[in-house]
């Protein structure tokens, strides 16, 4: 078998009509914002990947050092053989540490970001040749559905990043309990939380000195010049990014310099100056605030671990079987 029959692709990718909508409804609330998924075209995915890079980006560098140091532990756990599913799997990094010890029947990465999943699928086929891939192009914010061709297997959920920090505690017992369904009895989740820690090191590496976390947010404008007609004048839009302690949570904004109004289409919106668009939260929890939620959700806690300098969290959860 080569790799190319191993791959298959499903596309059920959001349209151009959802974005039109989500981004004229979210622009016309006061205050402003705009969906996190929405960063993620195929620019934007590669700006994420260099904020993975950035020195004051510690969540990628302390996840990877603690996926590395427990992968057996894991695969202890978890066993081989299982259908091995990771929704927003972006360029499919980390996954790699794990394929040697679970042995997994089958891959299922499931992203937002097309163009940029079908290569990291491509890339990770080529590495890895007796893996068996579905790729999915699919928003985890609706209903997740494992590729109809997927194999049967004990099925093991990876989200890692802190990608779950883009809810609202709510909202995260509510994708917590959908991953639930899709693992379904006996199944597992892995996820990576971060943890709540100073200020300082929480705004650094939302906001870096090389200014690529700002590129990121402010590509939310230029995606919208570019696919919906929009005309943000880019340079008169600050990226903000500050951690809201009573919340728990860092916020991301977009910051308009002046009074202005912006186009997209046939629709306007004023924005006055200091006025923000709201584009990202990112939820910092506590191993015990995390464990609350999901046990709401119905998991049950098998193990977690924290890095020395207590930076980031790794859990593993199960449904009981
Ligand atoms: C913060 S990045 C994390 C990437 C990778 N999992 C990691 O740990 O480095 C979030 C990923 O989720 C994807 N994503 C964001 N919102 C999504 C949605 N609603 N549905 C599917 N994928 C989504 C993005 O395209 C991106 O690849």
């Amino acid at each position: 078998m080569n790799n190319a029959s191993k791959i298959e692709f499903h596309d059920l990718h959001t349209t151009r009509d959802e974005f039109l909508s989500d981004v004229i409804n979210g622009l016309r609330q006061r205050p402003a914002s705009i969906p996190p998924k929405y960063f993620y075209d195929a620019k934007g995915s590669k700006l994420f990947d260099a904020i993975t890079e950035l020195a004051e980006y510690y969540p990628t560098r302390s996840e990877i050092a603690l996926l590395k140091q427990h992968a057996d532990e894991i695969a202890g756990e978890v066993g081989t053989g299982s259908l091995l599913v990771e929704p927003g799997g972006g360029s499919c990094a980390k996954v790699h540490i794990l394929l040697k010890g679970l042995k997994p029947c089958a891959y299922v990465p499931m992203d937002i970001s097309k163009d940029h999943l079908q290569m990291a699928a491509q890339e990770l086929a080529a590495q890895f040749p007796w893996l068996e891939i579905h790729a999915a192009c699919t928003d985890f914010t609706r209903e997740m559905k494992m590729p109809p061709s997927a194999p049967q297997g004990t099925k093991v959920a990876f989200f890692p990043g802190s990608s779950i920090g883009n809810f609202d505690p709510a909202g995260a017992v509510a994708f917590l309990q959908s991953i639930a369904t899709l693992v379904g009895p006996g199944g597992y989740l892995l996820i990576g939380v971060d943890l709540k820690k100073d200020k300082k090191i929480l705004e650094a590496a939302y906001d870096d000195a090389a200014g690529v976390t700002a590129q990121f947010n402010l590509n939310l404008l230029a995606r919208i010049n570019r696919e919906l007609g929009g005309n943000f004048d880019l340079a008169q839009w600050q990226h903000l990014a500050l951690y809201n302690e009573a919340l728990g949570r860092i916020e991301m904004h977009l910051r308009s310099r002046c009074q202005q109004t912006v186009k997209i289409g046939s629709e306007s919106f004023d924005f006055a100056q200091d006025e923000t668009i709201h584009s990202e939260n990112s939820y910092k929890y506590s191993v015990e605030e995390f464990n609350a939620l999901a046990t709401q959700a119905g998991f049950v806690s098998q193990q977690v671990w924290v890095d020395d300098k207590q930076l980031f969290s790794i859990h593993l959860f199960r449904v009981k079987p």
